[in-house]
């Protein structure tokens, strides 16, 4: 008898980015989740599997031996896990064998939180299966730790979302505030196909923060006022501004160098096909864009995204964080 725990992806309406420079951010939980069901082994190994990235292995005495798939890729994914596991472990106090396999509905390196949403699954059904007490602080610092190792300087927010659901108000030095957002939003995504990692990105902002700083400053300034103003717009229902506020924080993250080719054209499609708003989403570099509609101009947004060369989809925000399924 396996235990299966799910955990959310996530939006950044606004605010990426500048969010690892203790700016304030928006994000929101959707309707696309990361599944991980564990059972107990007879033996020691860790066993990992996921069936949508058709990877499989296991780690025994801290040595990884692959079963399907490509090993480096394989490592790369599983090794935080692994870390994530070995915390839910030092808190059951033995070490026992385990058998996970993961499968996610979420597009992987797409700027949509796959990553921590997997993590943070898989340490809550490790938790319940052993029945160590894991609270969704713990499952936030572990998905964080373990976010660390694929990311690098991560601030934060993925793993905050794919805990607690819901729409967060997230800053690295005060933590996050939950939104209650009542108004409906059309979330329009649009994937790009183009798989990124979160890390180079981060990267290049860091470098360009180094070389100008006098002209990175401002725009980090910039960033948190239209997040103030989206934080109005929300509560007001206002949809044109929301629309205004993403065109202006795109703009700043293109001027930072994390958008690319495939984006753009999503991006100016959509606003073509009258979209408020549209922008990146996450840390750029391909991965997915967002646009903003009003409900009737759905259907256009979602063709020209298409037509375009896009994957687009609806989304529908979540207040369902981690939970045991
Ligand atoms: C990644 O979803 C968002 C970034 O701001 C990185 C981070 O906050 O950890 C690009």
């Amino acid at each position: 008898m396996g235990v299966v725990a799910s955990a959310p992806a996530k939006v950044i309406l606004f605010g990426e980015h500048f969010v690892v420079y203790g700016e304030p951010a928006i994000v929101i939980a959707i309707d696309k989740r990361a599944y991980a069901k564990t059972e107990i082994r007879n033996d020691k190994r860790l066993y990992l599997r996921s069936v949508n990235l058709n990877l499989a292995g296991y780690f025994e005495s801290g040595v990884f031996k692959i079963e399907q798939g490509n090993v480096k890729e394989a490592k790369l994914k599983f090794e935080p896990l692994k870390q994530a596991v070995e915390k839910i472990l030092e808190k059951y106090g033995e070490n026992v064998g385990l058998d996970i396999e993961i499968n996610s509905t979420v597009p992987v390196a797409a700027g949509l939180g796959s990553s921590a949403a997997v993590v943070s699954a898989v340490t809550a059904s490790v938790g319940a299966l052993l029945n160590v007490k894991v609270s969704k602080e713990d499952v936030f610092r572990i998905t964080y730790e373990a976010e660390k190792i694929v990311h690098g300087t991560p601030s934060g927010i993925d793993p905050a979302i794919s805990t607690f659901g819901g729409t967060l108000l997230f800053q690295m030095d005060t933590g996050f505030k939950p939104l209650d957002v009542r108004m409906d939003i059309p979330l329009i995504i649009g994937d790009t196909g183009v798989e990124r990692s979160t890390r180079v990105q981060v990267e290049k902002v860091r470098d360009m923060h180094e070389k100008y700083p006098r002209v990175v400053e401002p725009i980090m300034l910039a960033a948190r006022e239209i997040v103030l103003k989206a934080m109005e717009a929300l509560k007001e229902n206002s949809l044109e501004t929301l629309g205004d506020l993403m065109n202006v924080n795109h703009a700043l993250l293109y001027g930072l160098g994390v958008s690319d080719e495939s984006l753009e054209w999503l991006i100016n499609a959509a606003r073509k096909a009258g979209a408020l708003g549209a922008k990146l989403t996450g840390a750029g570099g391909g991965g997915c864009m967002i646009a903003l509609t009003k409900n009737e101009g759905v259907s256009e947004v979602l063709e020209a995204i298409q037509s375009a060369g896009g994957r687009p989809f609806i989304a529908k925000k979540t207040d369902e964080g981690v939970k045991i399924e």
